[in-house]
Parts: C-alpha cells; structure tokens; sequence
C-alpha cells in the first residue's frame, strides 16, 4: 500500500483517513493481501461483503487491482450480509444486482462461489435456506474478512435495533428508518420491502477479521454512540466494541465526532 495515505488517527483498531478515497483504498487493499496470500497458500479466501453506497469505491479499487495488477478472484468465496426479500435476483433495486453490478461481473469469481441470500422461496422454507446459508458459511471454513457498513440507526447488514447479539441469519422486519434510508432505490415507500434475509450478529461476530467501513458526516453521529456508547442491542453495531478483531475504518468526516 502507497505511503501517501494520510492518517490524521490511528489506534490498532482505529484508522481515520483525510478522505473517502484513502479510507476505501486501504479496505481494498486489506482485501486484496488476503486474497493473494491464500493464493500463495493453494487456499480459499472468504469474504463477507456489503451492499450500499459505502462499499463502492473498495469494489471499484478491487476492480482496478483486478484489471491492471492481475488480482485474481478465482480462490475467493463471498457470501454477502443480506438482501431484501422477497425480491427477484434481477431486480436492479436488489442488493445481488447491485453486487453484479458493482464487483462480480468485473472480476474473475466463479459463480457457483458467489453466495447472496436471495432465496425466491415460500415462508416455509426460509427457516432451511437460512440454516443452509449459514452452514455454507461454515463449510466454507468461515468468513476470513466481514466488510460492514453502518445503517443511520446502527444497523449492520439487516441486524435492525434489538436484533439478539446471539442471532443467526433469519428473516427480518426493517426498520422505518431502514426503508426511509432506502427510498433512494424505490419510488415509494409503499415500493420498498418491509422484510429482509440478514446474517446474524452471532455469523458476523464469528469473522476473522471484521472491517466497519464508515464515510462522511452523515454517519458520525452514528460512529460515535456504536463506538463511545453502551453497548446495547438496541444499537446493533455497538457489539463491536467487544470483538478483538474489528477495524475501524473512518473518513475525517465519519470521524469527526470521536474523542
Ligand atoms: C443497508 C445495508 C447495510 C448498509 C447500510 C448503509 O441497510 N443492509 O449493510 O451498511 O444500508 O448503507 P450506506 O453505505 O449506503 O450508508
């Protein structure tokens, strides 16, 4: 990774950088050196991935490595946070268009490792693709790296307020301020889904590594109470406090309010 990332702070598990750009770059770049170093191993790398507008410029940085230093996704396996449902797979308003869209059809991934909670499934059986999704996961021999993003309320993935620190991937009801945040994607809030498949606080408690990836000023209320708050179920985030091996990774911005 260049020199010239500025970091205004850094503790180890704490990096703030000057701009968006900087901070999306080194997630890129943390992802990428797993990915060659279980390369070099003859082994998988797993990823958890997000959905949003955070995540973008680590999949256009991921492309970019991709396209012009030979990075190769074919060792890796993903398997992404969430997605609403019930939505069709090629509905430009779901998160597996989006990921498509984004990152994996710029990269060289096999298809058969691409894993998004999409299940066009009845109600009855949610309950098995859930418990399925999850031990995929397991097969899989766990996420290596879980990239986060952060909802207005604390959210991760789908994980709304008072999701149990325990809980697995499930259905879930979302949030009026989830499906307010997401009118962006949808005409009307009539339009956005009222319910979502989300890996749970327990599957993303139990990555190797986790990356919480927050930008700009509209998140540094949010980043200040999950990071210097009680840590409570009713903000969901805040279990990050606990885990060892969580990196914070922040713009200035996102930032602003830490002290
Ligand atoms: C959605 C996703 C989350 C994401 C959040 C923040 O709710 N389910 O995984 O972190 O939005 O999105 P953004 O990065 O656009 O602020």
């Amino acid at each position: 990774m260049s020199s010239n990332f500025k970091k205004p702070f850094s503790t180890p598990n704490l990096n703030i950088f000057e701009t968006s750009e900087d901070a999306s770059i080194y997630v890129a770049h943390l992802i990428a050196a797993l990915i060659r170093e279980r390369q070099k191993q003859g082994q998988h790398a797993v990823l958890g991935l997000a959905t949003g507008t955070t995540p973008k410029i680590v999949y256009q940085e991921l492309i970019r490595m991709h396209n012009i230093e030979g990075l190769s996704f074919s060792n890796v396996i993903s398997f992404n946070l969430d997605e609403y449902y019930p939505i069709p797979s090629n509905d430009e308003r779901s998160f597996s268009y989006f990921m498509h869209n984004h990152l994996f059809q710029h990269v060289d991934i096999a298809p058969h490792n691409i894993h998004i909670p999409n299940f066009n499934c009845s109600n009855a059986d949610i309950i098995n693709h859930c418990v399925d999704y999850d031990q995929k996961i397991i097969k899989a021999g766990g996420i290596d790296i879980q990239l986060l993003g952060i909802g207005r309320n604390g959210h991760i993935g789908f994980n709304e307020p008072g999701s149990d620190f325990d809980s697995v991937t499930r259905l879930v009801d979302l949030d009026m301020a989830t499906k307010e945040d997401a009118l962006r994607d949808f005409i009307s809030l009539e339009e956005v889904p009222s319910h979502a498949i989300s890996i749970g606080i327990h599957n993303i408690s139990r990555a190797k590594k986790i990356i919480l990836l927050a930008l700009g000023e509209r998140k540094s209320k949010i980043i200040k109470t999950a990071l210097q708050g009680e840590v409570t179920t009713m903000l969901p985030a805040s279990v990050l406090q606990d885990l060892s091996q969580v990196e914070f990774v922040l713009d200035k911005e996102a930032g602003m309010l830490l002290g």
